[in-house]
């Protein structure tokens, strides 16, 4: 809970001093004269045959083969070893499933080279068999030859299959499980999914303290959706936009999100604001294996398990502290650096801390002092005296903006004048009335400048916003959501019509330097899961009263 409103309190921040920012440089033709303020407000078909509906309607014994073709684990509770190639080595099948190899849908995943069947029933059953690319051949499949190739890795002719194919050791009723589903598999499409219409879900409030730039977020996704279908859709598909209200809490957050996804029948998320319950969510979306593009928040989960599922815009807090580090010390060449990094207990993130650190640590400065302090009670006359005398030159502030700006006037009346690094998200009213002493030794991080924004982008969205008589209230916010449902429509196009969750995936995870004509290029890839990683460094000019952006962008591969 208290977490929870930390990031709420953050993300608002970020949103309202971002969009400051931004009507500080946007392009004088973004903002419209016309609006007033406020103003805002496969059906199976290819398959030919109507079968039962997925997941709700599978059977028992399918919707247990689904859990082994998935996860490799049995409902029952029964042991399931995957022996690989000739060898006796036997692995659980959790770490080898099916669907790794022949994805969600059956129809295989090519890798290093080779590539594994398409099981799906209607390939495998066809009355006259078949004759593979590589000349194997074989009649069609049974439930006998099926559990054979299973367990003894030989097709219905007897012929050995590649050593890729892993045999299973399984127990009976497991393997009848599997067979049952297997003969589902492929038929077994993804929800939300029609010959005529493309259900995506969201999540964004309508009430709270959140709820304008929910609404805002909302409006731009609806209005970008409207155009695709009163072009045609995708591949003839209407995009529906179903919205759910987070909760309170991250858990009831993630208990609205698992019910839209269920009960609604959503194919994928698209610029859910999921701030506060980041971790919950990604848990959700890892478990009920649904895309989610371009949630809104500050933290990305950027942890080394990586989730397939989840496709961020922009960097969030972590990755901008990491850009200050790599840029304080590649560009700055502070003399014999000393630097430290105070920060509010338990209010930021321990794994902030160590990502700064650590960056620091790359760039082969001495390590970092860590003075955490109780959240809202920071003393800067201790503070100050202790760092100049500890002979400190660089500081990592991670408070809040009030105490950043009370601890760096005392410093200025002492005559000490570290370089100070910030997220330009944590700083607030009042930026350029700091001591002229601080003249561009402030360096703020942004994950993405109205520099990133191509005058086509720009002219795209003002006709977006005209047409739709949107207002740019919050900007930043409606920004991040465009660039979202962009990403998601450029994926669900290049999927191709035969669509699955599977596909969607693999393909974002392909995008490279995606250009939405508002943010930096969008790059994904099976190790990266953030599509514009780095940030902006700007400094600011005291004198002059202006920021001013100090260098390139500071990528983060
Ligand atoms: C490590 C990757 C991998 C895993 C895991 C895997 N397979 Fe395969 N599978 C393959 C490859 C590669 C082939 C193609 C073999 C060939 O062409 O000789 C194959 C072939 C098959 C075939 C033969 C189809 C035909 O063309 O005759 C069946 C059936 C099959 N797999 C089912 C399964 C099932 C069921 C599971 C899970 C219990 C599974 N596979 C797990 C890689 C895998």
């Amino acid at each position: 809970m208290k977490t929870q409103r930390l990031a709420v309190w953050l993300l608002a921040g970020a949103a309202i001093l971002l969009f400051d920012f931004f009507i500080v440089k946007i392009p004088k033709s973004i903002e419209s004269p016309f609006l007033s303020p406020g103003a805002v407000n496969f059906a199976r078909s290819w398959r030919f045959r109507v079968v039962a509906s997925p997941e709700g309607r599978m059977t028992p014994q399918e919707r247990r083969g689904k859990q082994i073709y998935l996860k490799g684990s049995s409902p029952s509770g029964g042991a399931i070893q995957a022996i690989i190639g000739d060898s006796s080595s036997e692995v659980p099948a959790v770490t080898l499933p099916c669907a790794g190899c022949h994805g969600t849908d059956g129809r295989g995943r090519p890798e290093g080279g080779v590539i594994p069947s398409d099981i799906t029933w209607k390939q495998l059953a066809k009355p006259y068999g078949i004759t593979h690319a590589s000349g194997r051949k074989h009649p069609a499949y049974t439930d006998r030859s099926m559990a054979r190739a299973i367990t003894d890795g030989v097709d219905p002719a007897g012929n050995p299959l590649a050593v890729a194919m892993p045999r299973y050791s399984i127990s009976r009723k497991d393997l009848d499980d599997l067979i049952a589903y297997l003969k589902r598999l492929g038929e077994d499409q993804d929800p939300g999914l029609t010959e005529s219409s493309l259900r995506l879900g969201t999540i964004l409030p309508a009430k709270g303290p959140l709820a304008e730039i929910g609404q805002a977020m909302k409006a731009v996704m609806t209005a970008y959706f409207d155009e695709i279908n009163a072009h045609g859709g995708i591949y003839h598909r209407k995009i529906e936009l179903r919205v759910a209200e987070p909760g309170d809490t991250a858990a009831a957050t993630r208990e609205n999100a698992r019910r839209l996804i269920e009960k609604e029948e959503v194919f994928a998320l698209v610029g859910a604001l999921i701030a506060g319950a980041d971790q919950e969510m990604a848990s959700l979306i890892q478990g009920e294996e649904v895309p989610l593009v371009g949630p809104f928040t500050l933290f990305p989960e950027g942890s080394f398990l990586l989730n397939r599922y989840l496709f961020y815009v922009f960097s969030g807090l972590k990755e901008q502290g990491r850009a200050l580090a790599d840029f304080a010390a590649r560009k700055l060449r502070i003399q014999a650096p000393r630097a430290a990094l105070v920060f509010p207990e338990t209010k930021i993130p321990l794994d902030l801390v160590e990502a700064i650190e650590e960056q620091c640590r790359k760039s082969g400065w001495s390590p970092l002092e860590r003075i955490p302090y109780p959240p809202g009670r920071l003393e800067s006359a201790p503070l100050v005296e202790r760092l100049s005398q500890g002979g400190t030159n660089a500081v990592f502030f991670l408070g809040s903006w009030e105490e950043g700006k009370a601890w760096m006037k005392e410093a200025a009346t002492r005559k000490w004048t570290p370089h100070v690094f910030l997220p330009g998200s944590l700083v607030g009213k009042g930026i350029f009335d700091l001591p002229l002493s601080f003249q561009e030794k402030i360096y703020l991080a942004y994950p993405t400048l109205p520099s990133d924004q191509t005058p086509a982008g720009v002219m795209e969205y003002r006709a977006l916003l005209e047409k739709h008589r949107l207002s740019t209230r919050h900007l930043a916010a409606q920004i991040s959501a465009y660039c979202a449902a962009k990403i998601l429509v450029e994926g669900l196009k290049l999927a191709g019509k035969e669509l699955s969750r599977e596909k969607l995936v693999v393909t974002l995870e392909g995008l490279y330097e995606l250009d939405t004509g508002l943010s930096p290029r969008i790059t994904y890839g099976p190790n990266r899961r953030i599509g514009a990683l780095g940030a902006h460094i700007v400094a600011i000019d005291l004198q002059k009263r202006e920021f001013i952006p100090a260098g390139e962008w500071i990528g983060l591969d």
